[in-house]
């Protein structure tokens, strides 16, 4: 086995930049290696406009190193207000690249996300009609559903009705947790894919509760069995352009994680491509790797493949920082418990 691998540069099709020294703070570590990202819009107001959109991403582009080159692929926070107009004009300029579906309630800054489904109806069939992409937070948030059923009921009882009453939406299941949610995807077509974070490729719900509490691997969708953990991983490495990488790196200061109340996220960014590359690795699809990481994404968003590459070598284990400093905060990065011998050389 080659101690080398070469492939096209990767995107992150999921990511929390968040804003301010935040921001700052951790968007050098996804640029480092990635060209581009989906940019979530979950900032405290989101980011439903598009003229929210268009300032937003000048922080970000304001907030890039000089000496790195990054595109952020911008979104909008879907509401039961969205004006299906300023929806279509931010794409059709270029500005957005999707449009995020949480629903209320369902995780981090989601107060503003749809209650009543029949109120984005015109939004959804507008969105169809452009070939304009819905990310979906796909957990629905009934309280008498229990939490890790919550992603598979979406699909039978939110997702599925909407794809049906809207043909031709275009929709990515976004990390993705569970073998129903893999199952829904591969007999989908062309119109539908799905992604897959690194952490979830890593941890089981044991991780996060068995031995004590693991505030850092507690992120939403919550992680699940270890059955559905195998059925991730399968799907990743199948080489199906239907699933690719969508990290959903979140950072949050320790203080907002290790608390009585704490926050769900997975800072990811920094040590993502290492990750993944023991873990295909490990699951004898190192082949597999480029597909995920930057070529499944592209086609499914109908934008080039990205010209330029980067080497993965492995040698002895790599050390990545434990935490990130911001302020006087820390953000810890996921610890996946295995050494990383790869690391991204060029
Ligand atoms: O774990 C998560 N963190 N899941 C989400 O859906 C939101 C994210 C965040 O913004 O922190
Ligand atoms: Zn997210």
């Amino acid at each position: 086995m080659s101690d080398s691998l070469t492939i096209r540069r990767p995107d992150d099709w999921h990511l929390h930049l968040r804003d301010g020294a935040m921001m700052q703070a951790v968007l050098p570590e996804t640029a480092r290696h990635f060209a581009r990202a989906i940019i979530m819009p979950n900032l405290m107001p989101p980011v439903v406009t598009g003229a929210d959109a268009a300032v937003y991403r000048d922080r970000i582009l304001a907030a890039l190193p000089a000496d790195m080159s990054f595109q952020p692929l911008m979104t909008l926070y879907l509401t039961e207000n969205t004006d299906p107009d300023d929806l279509a004009a931010a794409h059709a300029s270029g500005l957005i690249t999707a449009v995020k579906l949480y629903p209320a309630g369902a995780t981090t800054n989601s107060a503003s996300g749809v209650a009543n489904f029949d109120n984005v109806r015109a939004a959804l069939e507008r969105m169809a009609e452009i070939g304009l992409p819905l990310c979906v937070h796909g957990e629905v948030t009934a309280p008498d559903i229990d939490i890790f059923d919550r992603e598979a009921v979406f699909i039978d009882r939110v997702l599925d009705p909407i794809r049906q009453a809207t043909p031709g939406l275009r929709v990515v299941m976004e990390h993705i947790t569970t073998s129903d949610a893999v199952a829904y995807a591969r007999e989908a077509g062309d119109d539908l894919s799905a992604t897959i974070t690194t952490h979830h490729l890593v941890i089981n719900r044991n991780h996060i509760l068995v031995g004590g509490i693991r505030p850092h691997y507690y992120c939403l969708p919550v992680a699940k069995r270890e059955s559905h953990r195998l059925a991730l991983l399968a799907a990743a490495t199948s080489g199906d352009p239907r699933f690719f990488l969508g990290t959903d790196s979140a950072p949050h200061p320790d203080t907002a994680k290790i608390a009585p109340c704490g926050c769900a996220g997975c800072f990811t960014a920094p040590n993502t491509m290492s990750i993944l590359a023991e873990v295909f690795e490990n699951a004898d699809a190192l082949d597999k790797l480029e597909g995920f990481t930057s070529l499944h994404g592209p086609r499914f968003y109908r934008l080039p493949v990205n010209t330029d590459t980067i080497t993965l070598t492995k040698g002895a284990p790599a050390n990545y920082p434990k935490t990130i400093a911001v302020n006087d905060e820390q953000i810890t990065v996921f610890d996946p418990e295995f050494p990383l011998h790869w690391r991204v050389s060029g």
